[in-house]
């Protein structure tokens, strides 16, 4: 084995029948498939590195998926630096980049249901009403174009990678699901996309996410589930600068309160730094 990389050039594709031509002409073992929203930073880039470790060539989408956000300022104001995206698959060799436009993706006036029941309404569901219904619409597009046989997510999204479970699950996706650990800064902050929005105050309060979930993990009995919930609910309610949208220690199937009979336990907190919305969690 030589002990040099080759370079791999990325191959950019804007259109549904540019990828689908591609394929045609060249099949590939195992396709391996990364969807983002783009502004890469290390928790996408190890997604990435994952994927090439288990597929034959991977291919990466950056789209900014509009129906899946519920403020419109946030979508607006979501992040788009593509060149030093570019830039970045180049340098860790990956092979493909899908980037369409909106109007490859969407016709006017679409309708899409998926019925993934309570997850829907649960904690991000009911924070971000109809934000599944986007992330679905997209990702089952995105499938159906890209075709492939193994696909990446974060933990970083918990209840994302659920609900793209349970939509494999049920409308018999031949697509295989990983879910990749979350990447964190080295005091503790997960990384996002969204960290940029960050003030240098808002980036010190952030930190209590990350410590409260570790407190929780290193305490974590399954008869003191109340105690510890409440415990870091006043820990987190009590710092400046941050409000509190939910923590939660869940079922990790379901993301039901866990009771002492769950087989898998997740602690899950989204909550406001500043102007800044963040979510983070841990297994416990
Ligand atoms: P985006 O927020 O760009 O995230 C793309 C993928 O990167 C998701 O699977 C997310 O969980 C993962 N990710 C983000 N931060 C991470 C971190 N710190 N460590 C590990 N993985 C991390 O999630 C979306 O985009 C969209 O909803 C999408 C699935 C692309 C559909 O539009």
């Amino acid at each position: 084995m030589p002990d040099f990389v080759i370079p791999v050039t990325l191959k950019i594709f804007a259109t549904k029948k540019e990828i689908t031509d591609y394929f045609n002409r060249k099949p590939v073992k195992v396709i391996g498939f990364v969807p983002t929203m783009g502004a890469l930073h290390k928790g996408h880039l190890g997604l990435i590195e994952l994927a090439k470790q288990q597929s034959t060539q991977v291919v990466c989408s950056i789209f900014v998926n509009p129906t899946q956000f519920n403020d419109p300022k946030d979508l607006e104001k979501y992040p788009r630096p593509i060149a030093d995206d570019i830039r970045r698959l180049e340098e860790i060799n990956c092979d493909i980049l899908f980037n369409p436009q909106v109007t490859e993706m969407y016709d006017d006036n679409e309708k899409w249901h998926f019925d993934m029941g309570d997850l829907e309404n649960l904690l991000e569901g009911k924070f971000r009403p109809g934000h599944y219904q986007g992330v679905t619409q997209v990702v089952y597009k995105l499938f159906n174009i890209v075709k492939p046989d193994v696909a990446f997510f974060g933990q970083k999204d918990y209840q994302q990678v659920l609900v793209i479970s349970k939509m494999i699950e049920k409308l018999h996706l031949p697509v295989k699901l990983v879910m990749c650990p979350i990447e964190r800064e080295p005091d503790g902050l997960a990384m996002s996309s969204r960290n940029i929005h960050l003030t240098p105050d808002d980036r010190k309060n952030s930190l209590v996410l990350s410590k409260t979930l570790n407190w929780v993990k290193e305490n974590f009995e399954p008869t003191k589930i109340a105690e510890l919930q409440q415990h870091a609910i006043q820990t987190i309610s009590a710092t400046p600068g941050v409000e509190l949208e939910y923590f939660e220690i869940a079922d990790g199937k379901t993301l039901h309160p866990a009771t002492e009979l769950s087989e898998s336990v997740v602690a899950l907190v989204a909550a406001r730094v500043g102007k800044t919305r963040l979510i983070d969690n841990v297994l416990l």
